[in-house]
C-alpha cells in the first residue's frame, strides 16, 4: 500500500485495530429518515465517540462543519429511492475530483449481489476502485440487500463480502447474522464492519449483536438507526464505544448505558 492509502486507512481504523463509523447517509434513498431530518443536529452529541462519518456530499456541504476533525467516508452510490422500482439499480453519483475536493478519507458504495443489478453494481465497485487507487483513497463496499432483508444469512453474506474484497474493496460493510457469522469474517480477506439494519426491539439486543460480531471477527460497526433512533442515543453510542474500543462485555456496556441514561434524568 502506498503511504497515502495507509495514512487514510489509519485514520479510519484506530490503533487498537477497531472502528466505529457513524452512518447518516440514509436520506440518499429514504428521504428525511426519522431522527435524521436535521443530520447536523443529530450527530452533534455523538460525533466525539465515532471514528468516522458515512455521509453523502449533499449532507456534507449543507450540514457538516468543514472544521470537523473526524474523517469523512463519502457515500458515492445512489440514484434510486424507496418508492422507485428497484433499489439495486444504483450508479456512481460522485466524481473522483469531488471526492478529493471534499477531502474524503474514504468512499463507500453499495453492491447488490444476486440482484438483477449484480453486474452493474459490481462494475460500479470496480470502476470506483480503479479511480480511487490512483489517489490512495480506500473504498468501503456495502453489501446491500435492498428490501429483501431475509437474504441476510451467513452463506449469502460470505459470498457478497468475498466478492467485494476480491474486486478491491479495502473494507467491507455487511450485516451481522445470528448463525455462523465467523464464516463471513473468516472468508473475507479485508476487515469487516457491521451495519445495524432497522432498529432492534430492545437496547440490550443491539449490544448483544455487536459484541457477538466483534467476538466473531468483525473489527467494528457502521451503525446508524440503532444509535440515533434510540431515545437515549448518547448512552447507546457510549455503550457501543465501550464494546468496540474497551473490550466491554454486554453486561458492562448495558450498565454503562443505564448509568449514563439515568444521569440525564
Ligand atoms: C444505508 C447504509 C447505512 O450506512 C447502513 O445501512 C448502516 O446504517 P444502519 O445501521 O441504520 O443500517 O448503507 O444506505
Amino acid at each position: 500500500m502506498d503511504w497515502g492509502m495507509k495514512n487514510r486507512m489509519s485514520r479510519l481504523i484506530q490503533p487498537d485495530g477497531k472502528c466505529f463509523f457513524l452512518p447518516i447517509d440514509h436520506g440518499y434513498f429514504q428521504g428525511p429518515t426519522s431522527c435524521l431530518e436535521k443530520p447536523g443536529e443529530t450527530i452533534k452529541p455523538l460525533l466525539r465517540y465515532c471514528d468516522a462519518l458515512f455521509v453523502t456530499r449533499g449532507v456534507v456541504r449543507s450540514a457538516i462543519d468543514p472544521a470537523i476533525k473526524k474523517p469523512i467516508i463519502l457515500r458515492v452510490s445512489g440514484g434510486t429511492s424507496m418508492v422507485g422500482k428497484n433499489l439495486a439499480n444504483e450508479v456512481i453519483t460522485t466524481a473522483i475530483d469531488d471526492v478529493i475536493r471534499i477531502n474524503a478519507t474514504a468512499v463507500g458504495i453499495s453492491i447488490f449481489v444476486g440482484s438483477d443489478y449484480e453486474k452493474q453494481t459490481l462494475n460500479n465497485l470496480t470502476s470506483l476502485v480503479n479511480e480511487c487507487e490512483k489517489y490512495g483513497i480506500p473504498v468501503m463496499a456495502v453489501t446491500a440487500v435492498g428490501k429483501e432483508l431475509e437474504k441476510r444469512g451467513a452463506r449469502y453474506l460470505a459470498l457478497a463480502c468475498r466478492i467485494a474484497a476480491e474486486l478491491g474493496a479495502k473494507v467491507v460493510k455487511t450485516y451481522w447474522c445470528a448463525d455462523d457469522f465467523e464464516k463471513v469474517t473468516n472468508g473475507c480477506p479485508v476487515p469487516v464492519v457491521m451495519a445495524g439494519g432497522p432498529k432492534c426491539e430492545t437496547d440490550k439486543e443491539v449490544l448483544e449483536f455487536v459484541h457477538d460480531g466483534m467476538q466473531k471477527g468483525a473489527i467494528g460497526v457502521n451503525l446508524g438507526r440503532n444509535v440515533w433512533q434510540n431515545p437515549n442515543a448518547l448512552p447507546m453510542m457510549r455503550a457501543l464505544h465501550a464494546i468496540i474500543h474497551k473490550n466491554a462485555s454486554v453486561g458492562e456496556a448495558f450498565d454503562l448505558f443505564n448509568s449514563i441514561k439515568n444521569e440525564k434524568l
